[in-house]
């Protein structure tokens, strides 16, 4: 048993569907939450300026005594897992292996699409994952790369036109390439699902990879005995690196929780 709380990071919003499923799964347990809000999109950066915010990140929750981390970003996990997991003797967990994995035993054509930013994509981690699994998945790939900024901003409805004109643009060739399943391979996309879902069809299953994530987290920590031991009545406390009106704003809409005022504003170095 372990009442420390489980940190989650993320480059701003994307990772709270990550938090959502983890408070859904284990309400006894204390989150700490840090959204990187002044730095987002991480997904368009170099390797090595992810690699660095994810390990200032990083760093900051592991300063507030925690058991566990999440790192609730695809981008991240696709190119700082490995420094992360090297750095830290806690469980640390990454964003991309457990969605494949949902991917793999919902697909029935074995024709999966992977969304992300343009570092998820390009570094070829959920092609690596799927091929793992299974050489025989044809796995067709597109970076959506103004989806975090269309989320951040909180063009969100599924009925927004300028996030279903960007979708259809982007996902065109994937609706043509006959694939049944859909990797949301960036934490941000599920708040875009209404929009993708639309331009997609009901005949291509998404695979949330923030809710994966949190699945896995929650078998793991269960299985390591590492849980608080309590039922309910956990909390989460949220970290930003810019301004927290906006983010409070988004991030209650999303959660479904009035999280006004709950939002501390910090620097990260
Ligand atoms: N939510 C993130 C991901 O899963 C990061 C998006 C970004 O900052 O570009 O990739």
């Amino acid at each position: 048993m372990d009442k420390r709380p489980i940190g989650v990071f993320d480059s701003g919003l994307g990772g709270l569907t990550t938090v959502k499923k983890l408070s859904e799964l284990m309400p006894g347990e204390d989150i700490i939450y840090l959204g990187d809000t002044g730095r987002v999109p991480y997904g368009s950066r170099s390797k090595e300026t992810i690699v660095k915010y994810s390990c200032q990140a990083a760093s900051f929750l592991a300063g507030h005594g925690i058991k566990a981390m999440v790192i609730a970003c695809n981008t991240a996990s696709s190119s700082a897992y490995d420094v992360l997991a090297g750095s830290y003797a806690m469980p640390v967990y990454e964003a991309v292996s457990t969605p494949a994995k949902a991917a793999a035993s919902q697909t029935g054509c074995g024709r999966i699409g992977v969304i992300g930013t343009k570092a998820t994509i390009g570094s070829g981690a959920y092609e690596s994952a799927l091929m793992r699994i299974s050489p025989d998945f044809t796995v067709f790939s597109a970076p959506c790369p103004l989806f975090v900024p269309l989320v951040e901003d909180g063009a969100i409805e599924e009925d927004d036109v300028a996030a279903l004109a960007i979708a259809e643009r982007y996902l065109r060739n994937l609706r043509s390439a006959g694939i049944d399943t859909l990797i949301l391979g960036c934490t941000h996309y599920p708040l875009l699902r209404g929009v993708i879902s639309k331009v997609m069809g009901p005949q291509v299953a998404l695979i949330d990879s923030g809710a994966e994530t949190a699945k896995l987290v929650a078998g793991d920590l269960s299985a390591k005995d590492m849980l608080s031991g309590r039922d309910e009545g956990g909390s989460t406390r949220y970290y930003v690196t810019d301004a927290t009106d906006g983010f409070e704003e988004l991030a209650s809409r999303f959660l479904e929780s009035d999280i006004r005022g709950m939002v501390q504003q910090i620097a990260l170095e």
